[in-house]
């Protein structure tokens, strides 16, 4: 079957995540499309809302292709948001102005919790759409990347109606009725594989699950309520479509004490944040998986010559990529609303430049 799509011109990111020789390191920014961005930001006041561009799949490809059109990145991201599946399940999200995201109906007791059903995808069509549709505008210059929030970390927000400090609400939950806790994350696992799934019919070229609060959990813990439910969804997502292998990214934040039991997920890469070493994680897991990360979001509010600098160490601590390895550059979290853009043109220019360097 020949593609709805025009052919990739450029699939370094791929190569990377599949642990083939690659040019040069391949980077993207968690967060690409965001408020740092002047554009953006004009383009969210005429959306009105953050949800009004994400449900707009004209304003979702616009603001998705802005970054691309500023910087030579290597990957396009959805714009959208993990909280669209707790949305669909009917908890009712919102996003006020300056402050983060509330559920109007957070799962506070067992009938909340006994009520909860996997969403119906077309209540989530909006996303796909705006997949197709940016694939379309792509035309084919890098690949898209589509994802999911992980099975706890949405709960997280489920639980706690928005963000927490101390998830106390979700955690007394999961030590309290662990049967509950079950109950939530084996619903979740299912809409995230069906939403997963669905992105990739759309048009996804590779898929990341993030899982920004399983570095909360106990050890122990951690594999039972996060890791065990991530396995769930990579068993039931996609690995080819269209003839395309689709590759599998997932992302702990704060796990790099467990990595080996991530390398074992099925994913093919592994997203790092900033207090993993590269080259101990590459001897540890590097003939399994790729890996993706891990520059603190912070180095970009220092001067140019500085982020070049902490650019060269990041990817010499990975060392020169050989066979069988992969390494696509990226921030260890979100980049920050408040990070100069000049600051992305450094990075990304010191990070090609450096990594064809290094394989000379
Ligand atoms: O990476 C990208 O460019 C794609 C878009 C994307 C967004 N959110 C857009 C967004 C992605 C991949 C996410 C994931 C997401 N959302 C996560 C996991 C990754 C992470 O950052 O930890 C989480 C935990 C959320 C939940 C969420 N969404 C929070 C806590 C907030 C408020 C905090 C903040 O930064 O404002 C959001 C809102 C949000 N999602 C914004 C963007 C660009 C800012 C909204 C705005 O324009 O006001």
């Amino acid at each position: 079957m020949s593609s709805r799509f025009a052919p990739l011109k450029n699939d370094t990111f791929l190569r990377a995540l599949m642990r083939q020789s690659t040019e040069y390191t391949p980077l993207w920014l968690m967060r690409q499309a965001g408020r740092y961005l002047p554009e953006y930001r004009a383009t969210r006041s005429k959306a009105g809302s953050f949800m009004g561009l994400a449900t707009s799949p004209d304003y979702a490809t616009e603001v998705t292709l802005q970054p691309l059109d500023r910087y030579a990145l290597d990957a396009a991201i959805l714009f959208s948001d993990i909280l669209t599946v707790p949305d669909a399940m009917g908890l009712g999200l919102s996003f006020a102005e300056g402050e983060g995201p509330r559920f109007a109906r957070p799962l506070r007791d067992e009938q909340a919790v006994r009520d909860l059903r996997s969403p119906d995808l077309a209540s989530l069509q909006y996303v796909f759409d705006a997949v197709t549709q940016i694939r379309t505008e792509l035309a084919g210059r890098v690949p898209l990347i589509g994802f999911s929030g992980s099975p706890w970390t949405l709960a997280c927000y489920m639980v706690e109606g928005g963000g927490s400090d101390d998830f106390r609400t979700v955690k007394s939950m999961l030590y309290d009725r662990p049967d509950l806790m079950h109950h939530i994350l084996s619903i979740n696992a299912a809409a995230v594989a069906a939403y997963l799934n669905a992105q990739i019919e759309a048009g996804a070229q590779a898929v990341m699950i993030f899982d920004t609060w399983g570095g909360a959990l106990a050890d122990g813990i951690y594999q039972t309520f996060s890791l065990n439910y991530m396995n769930e969804v990579i068993r039931g997502i996609k690995r080819e479509y269209d003839g395309e292998r689709i590759p599998c990214i997932v992302f702990t934040k704060g796990g790099g004490l467990w990595l080996e039991e991530i390398a074992d997920s099925g994913a093919d890469a592994v997203g790092l944040d900033w207090t993993v070493h590269l080259g101990k994680a590459r001897a540890l897991v590097g003939n399994k998986v790729a890996l993706q990360g891990n520059l603190d979001p912070n180095v970009l509010f220092a001067k140019p010559e500085q982020i070049r600098t902490e650019v060269e160490r990041a990817l010499k601590a990975f060392g020169k990529p050989g066979p069988g390895s992969g390494h696509v550059f990226n921030l260890g979290h979100g980049i920050s609303q408040f990070t100069p853009p000049e600051s992305v043109t450094a990075m990304v220019s010191a990070v090609h430049e450096i990594s064809r360097q290094m394989r000379a």
